[in-house]
């Protein structure tokens, strides 16, 4: 079975990620070599450090990525998404936050960046807002975290999902993410590997973290479950225990 990818920041010329169309191009080819064949375009949503990404756009963005891909004959599927800053998260209309759900309609989900300056209440607030709305939650990278992550025991025991970075495992952003990124996953509290790519300039793919995981004495079972069928279940069948509930604010921001 093919890897899939739910953080990765392929979509040219909009974050910190790919600068070029040629450049996320060039690493499709890599992700269709190493068999990393459904990939999640999540660039940042984060208007204080990316004032000008429009998430009206992100679609048109991502057709044309794929288009390019397709030309090449390379195998790579993108899907929606975006990396949620809990301060966009607060602010951002559910209609624009639809833009940038992941997985079934019925079953959405969102992938909010854990704040690498510690957690604190307006996380917990943004938590609280986006599961009113009836968004499953993917918590990205809580290795990165300075400081304590106990905040997020509560929301996983209300069904948020951790997904750890393979750059976390291989110790790109020193001993503290390596630690306990490694506690997540060998603790079982991790539910999915991501690559988190910034193609260019960070790059490392999941079968690396798959390798790492073997290294760690993971077994074969769970290392498939980290980095292909877990994220592939939420990809295909979001989290069906979330329905979409009707809200206020969703009822306004449908009309
Ligand atoms: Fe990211």
């Amino acid at each position: 079975m093919p890897y899939v990818d739910l953080h990765c920041h392929i979509l040219p010329g909009l974050d910190d990620g790919a600068r070029t169309l040629e450049a996320a191009v060039r690493y499709a080819r890599l992700l269709d070599q190493e068999d990393v064949l459904d990939v999640a375009t999540t660039s940042h949503i984060k208007r204080s450090n990316f004032p000008h990404i429009d998430i009206s756009e992100l679609a048109g963005r991502r057709a044309e990525l794929q288009d390019a891909i397709h030309a090449e004959g390379l195998n790579v599927t993108l899907h929606p998404g975006g990396e949620l800053a809990h301060e966009d998260a607060l602010e951002l209309a559910d209609r624009e936050l639809q833009l940038i759900a992941q997985g079934p309609s019925h079953a959405q989900w969102l992938l909010l960046e854990c704040p690498f300056a510690g957690l604190h209440d307006d996380f917990d607030a943004a938590v609280e807002r986006l599961t009113r709305l009836g968004y499953g939650l993917l918590l990205a990278h809580p290795e990165r975290v300075r400081g304590p992550i106990d905040r997020l025991t509560p929301h996983t025991e209300a069904g948020a999902l951790l997904q750890v970075n393979v750059s976390s495992l291989l110790g790109a952003h020193g001993p503290a993410p390596q630690e306990v990124a490694t506690k997540l996953v060998m603790s079982g509290r991790a539910y999915c590997l991501a690559s988190d790519t910034h193609p260019g300039t960070r790059e490392e793919i999941l079968p690396y973290g798959y390798d790492a995981l073997r290294r760690l004495g993971v077994s074969e079972v769970q290392a498939f479950r980290l980095t292909q069928s877990n994220p592939r279940f939420l990809l295909r069948e979001g989290n069906p225990r979330l329905a979409l509930p009707e809200t206020e604010e969703r009822a306004n921001s449908t009309r």
